[in-house]
């Protein structure tokens, strides 16, 4: 299986790619992830995503692309992944079309998750995510055991720099000029189906398996 999560941010794209990673027994590949990690072990790479992230903005295409091209190239993707934060811009799917007609792969799904901008801003602004491994949490739907520890490895909990709501509304904006417009990018190639992010964790995660009926 070889899918694409497109959505807004808080949509639910994390949350709902771990699940399947599960079920389909293949990574789950997060540019914002991979980002953040580059950030913590403070490589060049991390210094300049950094700035952008903090604003709410877009990391360059062409910086996104060659990451994508190095982790494309480790063994486990060859049997599918979940492409969760990627691409966010036009030319990176023009990029990554370039690439998996390069290594002969092709898409089978694209997953386009909506909820409102209220939910979104609920679901961000109470996000919690564990500095050691990574787990996230929430506040008010998915609270950890204690707070400000992480019930899985026991690492510090921290909010994330671009949660803070003047930040999630820059975003909100980001998405919708500029991601948005893949949704018709993909229709042409007939590969998206759409999916309700607006009910509990497990009634979307139930509309994401009939979408892929
Ligand atoms: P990234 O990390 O990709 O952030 P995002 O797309 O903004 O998405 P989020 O991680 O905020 O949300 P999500 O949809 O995964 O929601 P989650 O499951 O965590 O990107 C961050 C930044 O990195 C970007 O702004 C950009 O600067 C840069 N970047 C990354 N990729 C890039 C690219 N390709 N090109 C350029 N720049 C790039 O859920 C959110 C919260 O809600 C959690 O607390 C969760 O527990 C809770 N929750 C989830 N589902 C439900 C539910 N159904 N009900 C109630 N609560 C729920």
């Amino acid at each position: 299986m070889k899918m694409i999560l497109i959505g807004p941010p808080g949509v639910g794209k994390g949350t709902q790619a771990k699940l399947l990673v599960k079920k389909y027994h293949i990574p789950q590949i997060s540019t914002g992830d991979m980002l953040r990690s580059n950030i913590r072990n403070d490589t060049d790479l991390g210094q300049l995503a950094k700035t952008f992230m903090n604003a709410g903005k877009l990391v360059p295409d062409n910086v996104i692309l060659d990451m994508i091209r190095t982790r494309f190239s480790e063994a486990d993707c060859r049997e599918g992944y979940i492409l969760d934060g990627f691409p966010r811009t036009i030319p990176q799917a023009e990029g990554l079309d370039l690439l998996l007609n390069k290594i002969g792969q092709k898409l089978d799904v694209v997953l386009v998750m909506t909820a409102n901008p209220e939910e979104i801003i609920r679901r961000l602004s109470s996000r919690r995510s564990c500095r050691e491994c990574g787990a996230v949490y929430n506040l008010l739907f998915s609270p950890p055991h204690s707070a400000d520890i992480c019930d899985h490895c026991g690492g510090e909990l921290y909010q994330r720099d671009d949660d803070k709501p003047a930040t999630i509304k820059n975003r909100l904006n980001v998405y919708e000029r500029q991601t948005a417009p893949l949704i018709e990018f993909y229709q042409k190639m007939n590969l998206i189906r759409k999916v309700n992010g607006m009910g509990t964790i497990s009634e979307v995660g139930e509309g994401i398996r009939k979408a892929l009926e």
